[in-house]
């Protein structure tokens, strides 16, 4: 396992994303939908080696996260707690981030509480399945503390 303070997030590109179709694939049991964006402007995406990434766009101080993913077997190790609080930390513009989380999905709801997101909508139908019915998103938002003058 790796020692979190030691981690430094890399970018994905075009150039180097040709595993990142299995983490994914590993992560969420379907296909990836965001690689295509890998170098447009707005989107970014940062792995930690094989084993978690993040995909975010981002807009003036507005953050959307677009998805976020760790390797089942290096879950609960706090990976995707110190890839949200780096990507949160890295971009002083950013001042505000939202996300859509699958409302039956516990463990990523967990971890957005614990960072600091807070509910502020619901998205019925939001996201198909192939049987049986849509399921809702919560709508999760979460502002950067303002900085104290030292
Ligand atoms: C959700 C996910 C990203 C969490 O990654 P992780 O690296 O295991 O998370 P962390 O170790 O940083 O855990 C931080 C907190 O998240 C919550 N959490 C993580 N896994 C959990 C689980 N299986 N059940 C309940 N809460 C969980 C807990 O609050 C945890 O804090 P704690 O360790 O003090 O209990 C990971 O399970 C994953 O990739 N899931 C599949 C993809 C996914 O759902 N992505 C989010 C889409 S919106």
């Amino acid at each position: 396992m790796l020692e979190l303070q030691n981690i430094k997030p890399e970018l994905i590109t075009r150039d180097n994303a040709t595993w990142f179709q299995p983490l994914f694939k590993a992560c969420f049991d379907r296909e990836e939908l965001w690689s295509q964006h890998l170098g447009e402007t707005k989107y970014e995406a940062f792995h930690i080696g094989k084993q978690a990434f993040i995909f975010t766009y981002t807009i003036e101080e507005y953050t959307d996260l677009l998805t976020l993913g760790v390797h089942p077997d290096q879950r609960k190790h706090g990976l995707a707690t110190f890839l949200l609080e780096w990507i949160i930390a890295k971009a002083p513009k950013a001042q505000k981030f939202f996300l859509d989380v699958e409302c039956r999905n516990t463990a990523a709801i967990s971890l957005y509480k614990k960072i600091g997101f807070e509910m502020v909508s619901i998205r019925k139908g939001y996201y198909p399945q192939s049987s049986g019915p849509a399921i809702d998103a919560y709508v999760m938002a979460y502002q950067k503390p303002p900085k104290t003058l030292s």
